[in-house]
């Protein structure tokens, strides 16, 4: 089944983990793909692994001057952009009395103005086809909060405020504006928790184990999809039931 056939799709953070599982999963569904990451040698080594419908663009979505030139990079090399997925994203972690004012500032500015940059420059192009599907990378933690992550839990939840307003904004114009919030997914991001940590989250999902980065690329699809055409503002629990 080909459910993103003759789609272009731009998944920033597409290097890596979850991002380069979705760009994998969207050129299995039939779409064409362009990462977008900062990091070089991962991102050609991504495109060239994904083959020819795949191409990448290093840009860091901190900057709205390369954002904008990636936009119309993109929109010139493919000729549309259907889908925009706002993954890149960081963490920095600290307790509220050792993070310094530099990991705060880092963090906001990859979380929130990245994904900021990205969809003022995207979406015009969406809005000209009169059609278009945002989806957004937010956290558990972005609704629950965490122990020593005020910065990514300040990004995380920003993100469900700016899904619910660009669906409130771009409604009429034929775009759906979506957030997944993960649970702890097994990527380098995690791999920076101490093991007995992990072992503590895995025994607190009912599903007992970590996510795998295709099972948020999975609901990546499934929001960027035709199946997901009446689903808008939403932000969907990937996360093993450890909410709950
Ligand atoms: P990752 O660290 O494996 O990959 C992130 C990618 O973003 C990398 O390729 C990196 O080069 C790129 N990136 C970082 N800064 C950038 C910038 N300024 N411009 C362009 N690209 C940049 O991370 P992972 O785990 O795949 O996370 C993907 C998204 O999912 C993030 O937004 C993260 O916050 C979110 N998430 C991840 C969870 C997890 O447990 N791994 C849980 C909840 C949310």
């Amino acid at each position: 089944m080909e459910r993103l056939k003759n789609k272009v799709a731009v998944i920033t953070g597409g290097a890596n983990g979850i991002g380069k599982a979705t760009a994998l999963k969207f050129i299995k569904e039939g779409a064409q793909v362009a990462i977008w990451d900062i990091t070089k040698e991962k991102g050609e080594e991504a495109a060239k692994e994904l083959g020819s419908d795949t191409k990448f663009y290093q840009v860091d979505t901190t900057s709205f001057e390369q954002v904008e030139k990636a936009a119309q990079q993109t929109y010139q090399d493919f000729g549309k952009i259907d889908i925009l997925i706002n993954n890149a994203g960081i963490t920095q972690d600290a307790t509220l009395a050792k993070m310094t004012i530099e990991q705060w500032q880092k963090v906001l500015d990859v979380n929130l103005n990245g994904v900021f940059f990205c969809t003022k420059a995207i979406s015009p192009f969406m809005v000209e086809q009169a059609c278009g599907r945002i989806v957004n990378a937010s956290s558990v933690v972005g609704v629950y909060g965490n122990f020593g992550q005020t910065n990514y839990v300040a990004t995380k939840a920003g993100v469900i405020g700016m899904t619910k307003t660009w669906a409130k904004e771009l409604g009429r114009k034929g775009i759906t504006v979506n957030a997944i919030a993960p649970g702890f997914i097994a990527t380098e991001m995690v791999k920076s928790i101490p093991e007995k940590v992990i072992n503590m989250l895995e025994g607190k999902t009912p599903l007992g184990r970590l996510g795998q980065p295709e099972e948020i690329a999975n609901a990546y699809a499934f929001l960027a999809s035709d199946e997901a055409s009446f689903i808008s503002g939403t932000t969907l629990n990937v996360d093993g039931a450890v909410t709950i």
